[in-house]
């Protein structure tokens, strides 16, 4: 009897669900085609553009300039540069007993920061953050722990992509551009350790994501191009390569070390370009005026705009 029955109350149950499975079935359908559509729309602008990573439009939105995170409002702050620290705290404890720094201030690092270096990094921002009262903004050099900076959120900041290390720690990535007091900034880090391949141990004395890789120069020359006519301060680690032969300290270019010479391209291009106050670059650890554009940077904190120098020490 109940085998007899049985069929019979599963046979209207489908029925009733059978329905509810078609809409099911076309939902999905319609779903997964608009997803592949549009995952297929985006792949194309982007082989338009000619590489992975898109150029950023530039936008006046509060949210995407300021970013939607608890960061200090540094609208109305100077801006300050400084070179190569590796990991020093001592500039800071001057700056902190001269009171040279405000709230609002930025301070840029051209690279070789040094503070995200092992997976206690978090104790060294704290340090800086107990001395230092403003906003600190880093490129990477190639002495830094590139595994670390890119695991870390990206966040926007002043219009262009950061890692977010804490409210008032950024790394400025490669090729992004900031707005800042009306002025912009194109930033881009790395360098290649020198005789990394005869001496250095992988992981102690240089990083795989050290050296730019051709996605990210194609990034940097691609937002160079689209943002010539606009661009104020360059902040780089490298130098370009006009700039090695006038500094007296040598470190060797290897062969196929190519990130000089394309720098070099970038700044003739932007120098015709006109409007270029100053390039910064770090990495050669000298304070050094090459052209009256472009400037190593070490030990000097200045403020961007007047090149006037604080008394830190
Ligand atoms: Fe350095
Ligand atoms: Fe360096």
């Amino acid at each position: 009897m109940i085998f007899a029955v049985y069929p019979y109350p599963l046979y209207f149950l489908r029925r009733l669900i059978y329905p509810l499975d078609i809409i099911s079935y076309i939902s999905i359908f319609l779903h997964t085609t608009i997803t592949q559509l549009t995952r297929y729309r985006k792949t194309c602008t982007m082989r338009k553009q000619g590489g992975t990573l898109p150029v950023i439009k530039r936008t006046t939105n509060e949210e995407t300039v300021y970013g939607a995170m608890s960061a200090k409002d540094t609208r109305n702050g100077n801006v300050y540069i400084t070179g190569d620290k590796h990991c020093s705290f001592r500039p800071f404890f001057g700056l902190r007993d001269k009171g040279l720094i405000q709230e609002n201030d930025i301070l840029i690092i051209t690279g070789d920061a040094g503070y995200v270096w092992d997976e206690e990094y978090m104790t060294k921002i704290g340090t800086l953050e107990q001395l230092f009262s403003g906003t600190l903004a880093f490129i990477d050099g190639n002495h830094e722990n590139h595994s670390i900076l890119n695991r870390l959120p990206v966040s926007f900041w002043h219009g262009g992509r950061v890692h977010r290390i804490s409210d008032r720690v950024f790394h400025l990535m490669r090729g992004e551009i900031y707005e800042i007091g009306g002025a912009r900034y194109f930033a881009f880090g790395g360098a290649r350790t020198v005789s990394r391949y005869v001496e250095g141990v992988e992981g102690i004395d240089w990083w795989t994501g050290e050296e730019p890789s051709p996605e990210e120069i194609d990034h940097g020359r691609r937002q160079i191009a689209a943002h010539l006519p606009d661009i104020d301060y360059v902040i780089t680690h490298e130098a370009p390569l006009q700039a090695r032969d006038r500094i007296s300290r040598v470190k060797r270019i290897d062969p196929d070390y190519m990130l000089p010479s394309i720098l070099q391209d970038w700044y003739e291009k932007l120098a015709d370009a006109g409007r270029l106050k100053q390039w910064y670059f770090g990495h050669m650890h000298v304070d050094q005026q090459i052209t009256p554009d472009l400037r190593a940077i070490h030990n000097n904190i200045l403020r961007v705009g007047t090149e006037t120098k604080l008394d830190w020490s």
